[in-house]
């Protein structure tokens, strides 16, 4: 009979390591590698895409209010992450820390959750990306005709043509009258599939290419996100009385549950959550830094702190530039710089998104691939998934698996309802991450912790509590796609992973993680 409450033994989890040589991950990250590591996941889809709806659906200007809750709860979570991550440096993230503490059992539900976060993630992503490229051509003078542009939505997606550009159904206002306008229905997107075939290889190839190409990157998109907000707030001190107009009331009256007033904030607060996933998947790549103990903290909590105060400042400059209601589109942040009448403004942010939701991508498929290389080294899946190419010393196999299949997920659920499932899931990952942190104090308050979470328990009680208060916002069809998820995920548990587990193999009194 199996022991679903085994725990890896800590000192199994540092052997692992300590571990070096040509099948190892290298260690090549230095703290600003890991910052800008974090930066590259987080700053993404959710700031230049999901703002849109959320602020014209659900909090209005009071978006920044969404932005401050949310970014609390992740940051009771970024402290509890930054415990682990400095206790048991190892590539896995959260799986890792519930195998080590909360039983083996509990850790494969955390693993399996965590590919909704990270695979499902890099999906919504993608998606978000082929929205701004398509601006971006259109901006540029390119409408796909009816036949290509099918291939250029996810499936089901709803599109009409206006003034020569192709516009999702929902970014209307409500009341207009599409019926004289030409449409077509997703089929396949096909730009989201080729973007993340660009991104497996990249990744197969080496994780030092990729993290200087990220570092790059990171640097191009702040650039470009520190424009939007020079022109953005140049524009509003030159308009005081738009901005003021735009701002009033700064709560819109409620108009039913999650549509403006408290309630909106907090719906809101439930979808710009999106916009700080990543930071945890700084702790992915524990086994690749250097000096993992000191630079894992910094690298979560530094861009998990970043981006908390530019995201404030970037909601708060947008819904005084126009008027939340007409934020409903594709690409918010350039429709925000369209205001200004800055004619190469919105070329610049479309020409940044495309770039910064690249290294989203980049980050969330390697953390994926990395979740699975250490389900696979505790024989939890096959071998195959943490086979190391001899040259290019990466997860290779699962990388190409992981982004195979990612790839074809945008053909098959809408963005939204792919943000919801990945931000269900990170917030089921937050919870159980903050109690693990919690218990592992209780059982082994002697360990050494190069990084102490500070008020235990006070700090992962009120984590556990906001991901919950979160995730109740989420819409009840999310909740059921999760169960079904984790029903499959205990299918494969015990018809396999139960059968192979190494720490099954250990002797009884190892595997008590006490
Ligand atoms: N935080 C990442 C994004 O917004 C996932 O795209």
């Amino acid at each position: 009979m199996a022991n679903l409450l085994a725990t890896k033994p800590l000192s199994m989890l540092k052997h692992e390591a300590s571990e070096e040589g040509e099948h190892t991950l290298k260690r090549s990250l230095g703290p600003i590698n890991l910052i800008t590591l974090g930066i590259g996941a987080i700053v993404g889809a959710g700031i230049f895409v999901l703002t849109g709806h959320a602020a014209a659906a659900n909090a209005g200007p009071a978006l920044a209010l969404s932005f401050v809750l949310a970014g609390i709860t992740c940051a009771f979570a970024g402290l509890c992450y930054a415990e682990f991550a400095s206790i048991i440096p190892i590539a896995g993230s959260a799986y890792t820390y519930g195998y080590a503490t909360l039983g083996e059992f509990v850790a494969w539900i955390i693993g399996w959750d965590l590919v909704l976060e990270y695979a499902f993630g890099a999906a919504t992503v993608a998606s978000g990306w082929s929205g701004y490229l398509l601006s971006l051509v259109g901006q540029l003078g390119y409408t796909p005709s009816p036949a290509i542009a099918r291939f250029c939505y996810n499936y089901g997606a709803s599109v009409y043509l206006t003034h020569n550009r192709w516009q999702l159904a929902g970014s209307f206002l409500p009341g207009s009258d599409l019926s004289s306008l030409p449409h077509v229905t997703g089929a396949f997107n096909l730009i989201a599939f080729l973007i993340i075939a660009l991104v497996t290889t990249i990744l197969v190839v080496g994780i030092k290419e990729s993290a200087n190409l990220n570092s790059l990157i990171v640097i191009v998109k702040l650039l470009i996100v520190g424009v939007f907000l020079v022109l953005g707030i140049n524009y509003l001190i030159h308009h005081p009385s738009i901005a003021h107009a735009n701002w009033h009331p700064f709560i819109p009256p409620n108009e039913g549950p999650g549509r403006y007033g408290v309630s909106g904030i907090a719906a809101g607060a439930a979808s710009v959550f999106f916009a700080y996933i990543g930071f945890d998947a700084v702790s992915t790549a524990a086994q690749e830094a250097k000096n993992p103990r000191r630079d894992m903290p910094i690298g979560i909590l530094g861009s998990l702190v970043f981006c908390t105060l530019l995201y404030i400042v970037v909601s708060l400059v947008l819904t005084g530039m126009v008027n939340y209601r007409t934020l409903n589109v594709a690409e918010p942040v350039a429709v925000g710089i369209d205001a200004t009448g800055v004619a190469w403004g919105g070329i610049l942010v479309k020409v940044g998104a495309v770039f910064g939701l690249f290294t989203v991508m980049l980050v969330m498929l390697l953390g994926q691939s990395r979740v699975f290389f250490s389900m696979s080294k505790d024989g939890l899946l096959p071998k195959w998934a943490s086979a190391v190419h001899p040259r290019f010393r990466t997860p290779w196999i699962s990388s190409i698996v992981v982004g195979g299949v990612v790839a074809f997920l945008p053909a098959m659920l809408d963005v939204d309802r792919l943000s919801q499932l990945v931000n269900m899931g990170t917030l089921l990952a937050f919870s159980i991450v903050s109690a693990g942190v919690w218990i592992l104090r209780v059982r082994q308050p002697d360990l050494v912790r190069p990084f102490k979470t500070p008020l235990v328990p006070l700090v992962p009680i009120c984590g556990i509590i906001s991901a919950f208060y979160l995730m109740f916002q989420l819409p009840a069809l999310t909740w059921e796609v999760v169960g079904v998820w984790l029903v499959v995920g205990l299918v494969i548990y015990f018809g396999y992973s139960v059968k192979h587990s190494n720490v099954q193999k250990l002797p009884q009194g190892e595997t008590t993680g006490r």
